[in-house]
């Protein structure tokens, strides 16, 4: 991979937001002092976890967030990004997140938390419209009780995937394969989010967006049958949540499959943004369906599908088989740009990073420093991005792969479940590097 490692990072504006990203599921452990989730009842039956591995310890977060909280120091973040578990707000403890939040203020580190990154409380169903306004109602609980110290908040972690993956597809939790009746799903979670931001401005919130992951879509040729696939899994990818958050309605053709009275939604779900979340780790290479079921990243997608993800040949790939491509970062937030206009909030990425083995992590530090580059090319291109999140602080329970995937910027002796012991990685210390320079006097 070409690293432009040896040339300082350019400069980001004053007041950029830098940060590190987790959620509650992934990290937290102790899950036996809340409600199960979704994902308990998944990661329980067999061969749903691709190393039969459970969340139930995770990284011990909810014992050792002091600990972490002191990594976030010391890396010199200016915000952390941590998911709030529904299941455990349900069961009355909302004290570790007031802890954890007083450590973070006392650290000077932003909370920024997201209020659902995938642990539906197994009670609920995203089927059922109840969800939603059940969702508004625990945003209410949360936000009086940690209002006070919370600037800046997050609705929902990538509902598209929650969706497709959960739902459609069956790879993660709950495990269905709906397909396209998976689409209530998408249309429940989006309410969910109206609801929630009016529930949080009517208790003084500010600050208020959600994530959706995002990234270009490269037809797999200039063949008309490529073209439209390449066309329709955009509209899933890039269109299908963004289009009635931004503007208001849904893209063509699909408002009309989805529950009760849609239009009348659509005025809650497009409450207006303080700031817009993208979570970017790769392009996908689209093409016409094959007419068989294929096996791809791990997810294997059904025949029906009017389209087929393809190999992207030629560039590097991450232990993870996504490949590497920073310039796709400023291509997106070029495209969002010109087709959002000025209906697009600021911009913040509230992920991005890779999964590497090793302590001497060479290839994350390129990573970032392509995409942190790409990043400021889109600002010079005049796109407001506002922050940039790497995925992730520690290595953590990633959905259906476990713990083979290693996305932290600090080690997790998982071999080792009485001291889960944390080891900066080289990327940690060359992070902390960047951030000081970005923060030094006239450097
Ligand atoms: C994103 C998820 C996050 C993590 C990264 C690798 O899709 O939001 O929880 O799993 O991918």
């Amino acid at each position: 991979m070409t690293t432009e490692a040896g040339n300082p990072i350019p400069r980001f504006p004053a007041g950029f937001l830098w940060g590190v990203s987790t959620s509650a599921h992934q990290i937290e452990g102790a899950a036996d002092a809340r409600e199960p989730s979704v994902w308990d009842a998944f990661t329980a039956e067999p061969g749903r976890v691709k190393d039969g591995s459970t969340a139930a310890v995770a990284c011990d977060h909810y014992h050792r967030y002091r600990e972490d909280v002191a990594l976030l120091r010391e890396l010199g973040v200016d915000a952390y990004r941590f998911s709030i578990s529904w299941p455990r707000v349900r069961s009355g403890d909302l004290d570790f997140y007031d802890r954890l939040v007083d450590e973070l203020c006392a650290a000077g580190v932003r909370p920024v938390p997201t209020l659902f990154h995938w642990d539906l409380p197994a009670a609920l169903d995203w089927l059922d419209r109840d969800t939603a306004e059940r969702f508004a109602e625990y945003v209410s609980v949360v936000a009086g009780r940690l209002g006070d110290r919370v600037p800046q908040w997050i609705t929902l972690n990538e509902p598209a995937e929650h969706t497709l993956l959960g739902h459609a597809l069956g790879v993660h939790a709950p495990g269905r394969r709906l397909l396209f009746d998976a689409l209530p799903v998408a249309h429940h979670q989006l309410l969910a989010h109206g609801l929630a931001v009016r529930a949080l401005r009517a208790s003084g919130a500010t600050g208020i967006g959600l994530t959706n992951s995002h990234g270009p879509t490269w037809p797999a040729s200039r063949e008309q049958a490529d073209l439209e696939a390449a066309d329709f899994y955009d509209v899933l990818l890039n269109r299908l949540f963004a289009d009635p958050l931004l503007l208001g309605r849904y893209p063509e053709g699909i408002g009309e499959l989805m529950p009760g009275d849609a239009e009348a939604d659509l005025k809650i779900i497009a409450e207006p943004l303080d700031w817009y979340g993208i979570n970017y780790y790769a392009p996908t290479r689209v093409g016409a369906p094959q007419g068989t079921e294929i096996e791809f990243g791990g997810v294997s997608m059904p025949a029906e599908l009017p389209f087929s993800v393809r190999e992207i040949e030629d560039r590097p790939v991450t232990d993870f088989g996504w490949p590497v491509v920073p310039e796709a970062l400023t291509d997106l937030l070029t495209t969002f740009h010109e087709r959002y206009a000025d209906r697009l909030p600021p911009v913040v990425i509230t992920e991005n990073g890779c999964s590497y083995d090793g302590l001497d992590d060479q290839d994350r530090i390129a990573y970032l420093d392509g995409h942190i580059r790409a990043l400021h090319r889109a600002l010079e291109a005049d796109v407001d991005v506002r922050g940039y999140f790497v995925w992730s602080l520690l290595d953590n329970f990633e959905w259906a792969e476990g713990y083979a995937r290693r996305f932290g910027l600090v080690h997790v002796n998982f071999e080792d479940p009485a001291t889960l012991k944390r080891t900066p990685k080289a990327s940690y210390r060359w992070l902390r590097d960047v951030l000081r320079a970005q923060k030094g006097a006239g450097a």
